[in-house]
């Protein structure tokens, strides 16, 4: 037996399962993702985990059918990656490729069009290099994150994001909005701690908890599953610390001054801000 293998999660053996890095069953994040998948299974939604003999659970993949993507795109019968992980210290022993072709063998097993992931050159996704080095070509980009496929049909569609950020801040042109959903465990505690520090501030958070894959395209950010708005302004699009929120605020606040002092002095400012406490 290799010391490797991969191991297909389901229901009944996830609760014992490392869940990205998280073993420890008193985590919030962790016990809400096990509960997301939980609901997740029957949609289609794959978590397979890669487990070693002698260190346990180091290293997981997760996709769904483009139908249930919790990514902001348009992917249909494509299979679309949310998360692919192998911890450091098993790194570039071919793992986290191992992995990529187990998803590839079920495209060509369930004979979709292929494989769609949105990757970021910043934190909390994977990078594009590994998916580059299986085949994967560009499809679509928003800033720091592009979409690669790697299609089985060749006439097949593209897959594109669907991001439309502008209507989709307007609907959180109030205050201040953390958009946030269970299928990442980082995400959660992220939330939580943003809250948290926003009430030091003087200012109430609406939270609002992303329930289903149709809400996660809704959000104004190819990530789907976190983002923090600010009367109206996409201030965040991945989990950040209380210090880098507080900063993010106090630069705004400087900006609006500016702005009003802008504007009191010459032609109207198209739009002054609130400043943040
Ligand atoms: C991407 C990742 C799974 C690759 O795992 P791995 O077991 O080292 O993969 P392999 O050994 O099969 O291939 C190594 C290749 O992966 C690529 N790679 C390295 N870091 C990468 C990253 N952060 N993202 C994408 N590809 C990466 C490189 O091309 C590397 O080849 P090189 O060592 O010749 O430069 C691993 O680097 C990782 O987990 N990175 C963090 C990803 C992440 O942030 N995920 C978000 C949490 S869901």
């Amino acid at each position: 037996m290799s010391e490797y293998e991969i191991v297909e999660t389901n229901a009944e053996n996830i609760d014992a399962c490392s869940l990205c890095g998280n073993k420890s069953a008193n985590n919030a994040g962790r016990r809400r993702k096990a509960n997301w998948l939980k609901e997740r299974y029957a949609e289609g939604l794959r978590y397979k985990v890669l487990r070693s003999r002698e260190f346990g659970d180091v290293g997981m993949i997760e996709y769904a059918p483009g139908s249930h993507a919790w990514r902001p795109v348009e992917a249909a019968d494509y299979l679309v990656i949310h998360c692919l992980m192998v911890s450091r210290k098993h790194q570039g022993k071919g793992l986290g490729s191992l992995l990529l072709d187990s998803c590839l063998a079920d495209a060509k097993k369930s004979r979709c069009r292929g494989v769609a992931v949105v990757t970021s050159s910043d934190s909390f996704m994977a990078r594009s290099d590994l998916f580059i080095k299986a085949g994967f070509v560009s499809a679509d980009r928003i800033g720091p994150y592009e979409l690669l496929v790697k299609k089985l049909k060749a006439t097949a569609p593209d897959p594109r994001f669907i991001v439309d950020r502008e209507r989709l801040c307007k609907r959180y042109s109030k205050g201040l909005t953390i958009l946030a959903a269970d299928q990442c465990t980082y995400v959660i505690k992220s939330a939580e701690r943003i809250a948290e520090t926003a009430r030091t501030l003087g200012l109430e958070p609406n939270v609002v908890r992303v329930g289903g894959a149709k809400a996660s395209r809704e959000l104004p950010t190819p990530y789907g599953v976190f983002c923090i708005l600010y009367d109206g302004k996409l201030i965040a699009e991945r989990p950040i610390s209380a210090t880098r929120f507080r900063s993010i605020l106090r630069t705004n606040a400087e900006q609006a001054v500016r702005g009003d002092r802008a504007s009191a002095s010459g032609p109207a400012s198209s739009q002054p801000q609130r400043p943040g406490k």
